[in-house]
């Protein structure tokens, strides 16, 4: 296993902020923006392909809702305080990396990753695509949301939180901002086609828009992605 301990210490950082103790926030997110985003994943999966994994998955609580209905569900981080929580959120836990998962070929069927790109740049994104594609069943898919980082909202919170860090002496939090196209490309190279492809948006009524137009460029939450293995 990958012993990454400045990039845990970041994450350790971030639960902190956002309250790791908010079970309905999976640690690092305001509530609202998660249930949203758990929905929106919620509604792409595919249910009758598991077994289920979310990879770089926190507390574990994005495919949680899951487990009511009898499913196997998977989680994979290697930061050692999201594996406990997840532990307790009855989350099957594999201790692991991301770019390199503990699981042999052709074994998953749905694979999610939430808010984990931004922080890799694009050569480690090609590969947590690649090692996804490699990991999933025929027939499986591969659902990724990340941040719009280039939206006027989150260039704007992204400044002050850098700001803020900057104040108090924390390292600053890395921020790719990994365009659709970007990501597209990637999954097309690995073997993988595109299914689904929408920007969401953080409080309008609607949960997602598809064209990468002003509500998007302004008030754009996340891209998201389903891609599916042949
Ligand atoms: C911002 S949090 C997102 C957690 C969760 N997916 C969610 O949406 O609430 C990113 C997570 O990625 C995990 N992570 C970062 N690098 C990783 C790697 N190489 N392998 C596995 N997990 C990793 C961190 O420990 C952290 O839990």
């Amino acid at each position: 296993m990958r012993a990454d301990t400045d990039v845990d210490a970041r994450y350790k950082f971030l639960r902190d902020r956002h309250g790791e103790a908010n079970p309905q926030a999976n640690g690092y997110r305001l509530s609202s923006f998660f249930a949203r985003e758990q929905r929106i994943l919620l509604a792409a999966l595919d249910k009758n392909n598991g077994p289920f994994l979310d990879v770089a998955c926190g507390s574990g609580l994005m495919l949680e809702p899951l487990l009511k209905d009898g499913h196997k569900v998977y989680g994979l981080d290697f930061n050692e305080d999201a594996c406990k929580a997840a532990t307790q959120n009855s989350i099957a836990i594999l201790r692991g990396d991301a770019f390199n998962m503990p699981l042999a070929d052709n074994t998953i069927g749905q694979i999610v990753n939430c808010q984990f790109l931004n922080q890799q740049p694009p050569a480690q994104t090609q590969k947590f695509i690649e090692e996804s594609a490699r990991v999933l069943k025929s027939g499986g898919q591969l659902i990724i949301l990340w941040r719009h980082a280039r939206s006027m909202i989150h260039k704007t919170s992204h400044a002050v939180f850098t700001f803020m860090d900057r104040f108090t002496g924390q390292p600053p939090f890395p921020q790719y901002e990994h365009p659709m196209q970007e990501v597209q490309s990637f999954a097309e190279t690995a073997g993988l086609k595109v299914k689904q492809k929408a920007v969401t948006l953080p409080f309008l009524k609607r949960d997602m828009i598809c064209a990468d137009g002003f509500t998007a460029k302004t008030i754009g939450a996340s891209l998201f992605i389903v891609l599916k293995k042949p």
